[in-house]
């Protein structure tokens, strides 16, 4: 049973990656807290409640950083995601709140309550755990493991050179990366192996309850614009890999490397060098994902709708 927080900024992949860590036995979802990221916090935060009442999912819900550490831009992924950051789906009136407490603070509290037993599962920019880590440094003890979704070795996504989450937020990932704590990357090398074709979207279909109908209304949004923006039949489906390597490690295949989040260039900000092939001698202080066994992936996500009634 691994012990997570998942900082995420739903985002359709974030609302795929709640469901599946929020059933599943192997995983005890502590809490999921909230950055700005594909949109507005405001928006972010709703959409994780919205995704919580939708499936009652009974886990506390708190809102962290609406703006990035330095950068005084907030990019948002609109064209993805649409004006509200999860369009496609119709949720009921929202009654769910999240808690008053800081997303920031609820981290810290956790970690320094916790045995060292909690795997933080960063999948929108790193404002939160970056601002945690600054503010309490000694919760860096404290973390098991990060696994997160962002950057790339090989081609952006906002950028030729950059990957969305780290755009949004680079000082908060050259943060994370300097942490010196374990880091597991799942950046976009990785997860444009997880292609979610239309036969994926049937296949989830046919499972026929309320998880499977979310996911569909998702995907079918999320397919749209993924071909208008890039020209691809099935969106990738990023932040649930963090999720599925949690649940089974042998569904991705990692290489080590020591990896850089770049700060300083105008053109390739949010650039994560990746050592790929330890030109640099420095020690790695990534496992970075490289191949995803697809079969057994979309077994796991099948697996964790199967959870709901
Ligand atoms: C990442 O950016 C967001 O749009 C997705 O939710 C994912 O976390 C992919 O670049
Ligand atoms: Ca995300």
């Amino acid at each position: 049973m691994r012990k997570i927080i998942l900082d995420c900024d739903p985002g359709h992949d974030d609302a795929v990656a709640i469901m599946m860590a929020a059933k599943h036995p192997d995983i005890e979802l502590l809490g999921i807290t909230t950055v700005a990221g594909n949109q507005v916090l405001e928006k972010t935060t709703r959409n994780a409640l919205n995704v919580c009442q939708f499936l009652d999912i009974d886990v506390p819900v708190y809102a962290g950083c609406s703006l990035p550490l330095v950068r005084s831009q907030q990019i948002i992924a609109e064209d993805i995601h649409g004006t509200t950051g999860l369009d496609g789906p119709t949720f009921e009136p929202l009654t769910r709140k999240a808690e008053s407490k800081h997303a920031v603070d609820f981290i810290i509290e956790t970690l320094m309550a916790s045995n060292g037993d909690i795997t933080l599962v960063p999948t929108g920019p790193l404002t939160n755990i970056a601002m945690a880590m600054r503010r309490e440094p000694k919760i860096l003890d404290k973390i098991q493991e990060i696994v997160l979704m962002g950057g790339a070795y090989q081609l952006g996504n906002v950028t030729p050179a950059a990957e969305f989450n780290m755009a949004a937020d680079g000082e908060a990932g050259y943060v994370v990366f300097t942490s010196g704590r374990p880091i597991v990357m799942m950046g976009l090398d990785l997860t444009r192996q997880a292609l979610c074709y239309p036969s994926i979207v049937d296949r989830m279909d046919k499972i026929n309850n309320r998880a499977a109908r979310l996911f569909v209304d998702l995907m079918r949004f999320f397919n749209s614009t993924q071909k208008k923006v890039f020209g691809w039949e099935g969106g990738p489906l990023h932040d649930p890999t963090c999720i599925a390597y949690l649940i089974d490690p042998s569904c991705v295949e990692t290489r080590s490397m020591f990896v850089e989040v770049e700060i300083r260039s105008e053109k390739c900000y949010g650039r994560t060098l990746c050592d790929y092939f330890h030109v640099t001698k420095n020690e790695p202080n990534a496992k970075v994902g490289v191949k995803l066994n697809q079969e057994k992936f979309w077994d796991i996500v099948e697996e964790c709708i199967k959870f709901y009634n």
